[in-house]
Parts: structure tokens; sequence; C-alpha cells
């Protein structure tokens, strides 16, 4: 990506004010970065999820999309206009998850496509990721009313779908966007300001998981925009070390 095109990107992160700094800093400066990588207890084993055993490893993804669009585990059915399966590259490298649709999603059937998903797209526009190159999906496949956060046995309900999604995904990096998606991603309740900024593992595969805000949250709070640029950069600097081939 041209330095241009970059600062523009950052701009509409509404980080412009690092331009002078970040913009200089091109995406292969960034990958090449070199430094200790901060490493979560989780990829000690302590906290790590485990991968469901109800998990089928035969499904195939039409199959999983039609169990999803005909779900009614829980009550979120009766108010939903449409399930929100998911969107993008199948076999892609990154996942994004963050923590279920909105109302613009729940009626166009995409996660992330109102105002917080154009800023979704523009921070993966900056780190040089096309939407369509990742896979985005959610905690939760349908809108809880009025927006209220999730609840528990909602994403108990929910949880199979995921990791059957991840299970055929295979990511090789997986960001968690927000409080919601970080916490049960992770199965803790730990401040999301605890679980940035250092690298978790997700599953049996011990995927690599970064944290970062919500870009709700960063909508609300651009000064934070700032620290989600840092995660990003550490996100890019962990799948970078992948690359190398190394374990990270
Ligand atoms: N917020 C989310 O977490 N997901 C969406 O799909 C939209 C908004």
């Amino acid at each position: 990506m041209g330095g241009e095109l970059r600062a523009q990107y950052l701009q509409a992160m509404g980080i412009d004010a690092w331009r002078s700094r970040s913009s200089s800093v091109d995406a292969q400066a960034i990958l090449a970065e070199s430094g200790a990588l901060p490493v979560s207890p989780a990829s000690m084993g302590d906290v790590a999820p485990r991968i469901s055993p109800g998990i089928d490893p035969d499904i195939d993804w039409d199959t999983l999309q039609r169990q999803v669009a005909s779900c009614t585990r829980c009550d979120l059915h009766r108010t939903r206009t449409q399930t929100v399966f998911g969107v993008g590259n199948r076999t892609a490298d990154w996942l994004v998850i963050g923590e279920a649709p909105g109302a613009e999603e729940d009626k166009r059937g995409e996660p992330f496509v109102g105002r917080a998903g154009q800023l979704l797209d523009a921070m993966l526009a900056a780190i040089n990721l096309d939407r369509r190159r990742a896979y985005i999906a959610n905690i939760l496949k349908c809108r809880p009313p009025n927006n209220r956060d999730p609840q528990a046995h909602e994403v108990a309900c929910c949880e199979p779908y995921l990791q059957q999604q991840i299970a055929l995904i295979q990511p090789r990096l997986i960001l968690a966007v927000g409080r919601i998606a970080a916490q049960n991603l992770l199965k803790t309740d730990a401040p999301l300001a605890r679980l940035r900024g250092r690298v978790h593992r997700y599953g049996e595969r011990q995927t690599p998981l970064i944290v970062t805000y919500h870009p709700a949250y960063l909508l609300r709070t651009p000064g934070d925009k700032r620290k989600a640029w840092d995660d990003l950069q550490l996100a890019v600097r962990i799948y970078s070390e992948l690359d190398k081939g190394g374990s990270v």
C-alpha cells in the first residue's frame, strides 16, 4: 500500500496525528519490526479454551449455514430478522470476531456493515487487509434486542457454531474486537484493558489471539484509537512471525 493511501486509512481511523511516525513506516517495516513478543499466561496453558468435544469434523459450510439459519436454540430467534452467519474468505488467515449483529446487520444478514463496520474496514485497511481477505463473524449470530449485551445462555447456545466455523477456517490469527468477544473466547472476566497488548492462544491449535477495542467503542471514544492501532501492529507482527516459520 502506498504511503498516501495508508495515511488516508489512518485518517479514517482518526489517528492522523500519528502520520509522522506510522505512515512513514510501511507494512513491510511493521512486519520486520523486532522485539520481544509479550505472551499471555493463556499460552502457558492455564486459560486457553479447548475446542468443544461437540465439534463435528465432517460438517461442511452449507450444512453449518443451514443449521444456523434455522436455529431456535435461544429466544433471540423470536426477534431476529435473520441470522448473521459470517462473511469473507473461508480459508482466511485472519479471523475477526465481534460481539453480535446490530440493527443494520440484522437487516442485511452480514456482520459489521453499519457505522462500526465502516471503522472496522478502515482499521483492517490500515494494516493492508481487505475485509474480503479475512473472515468476519460474531460471538452471537442473532441480534440481541436493543443491542443489549449477549447473555451467558445465548453465548452458550451459539458457541458451537462459531467453534465449527473456526475449525473449518483454521485461521492463523484471531482478532477479537471488544470486551464481549475477548472475554467469551478466552473464558475470562478480565477487563479489556488487561487483555490487550499480549498474545493469547485459542483452542487446540493454539491459534494466536489478539484483543483490541470494538469499533463501536472507538466511535464513542476516539482517544483510544491510538491504542487500537498498537493492537493492530502487534497482530501484524505476530502474523509476520508465523510467516517466518516460528511458533510465536
Ligand atoms: N458489532 C458487532 O460486534 N458485530 C457486528 O456485526 C456489528 C456490530
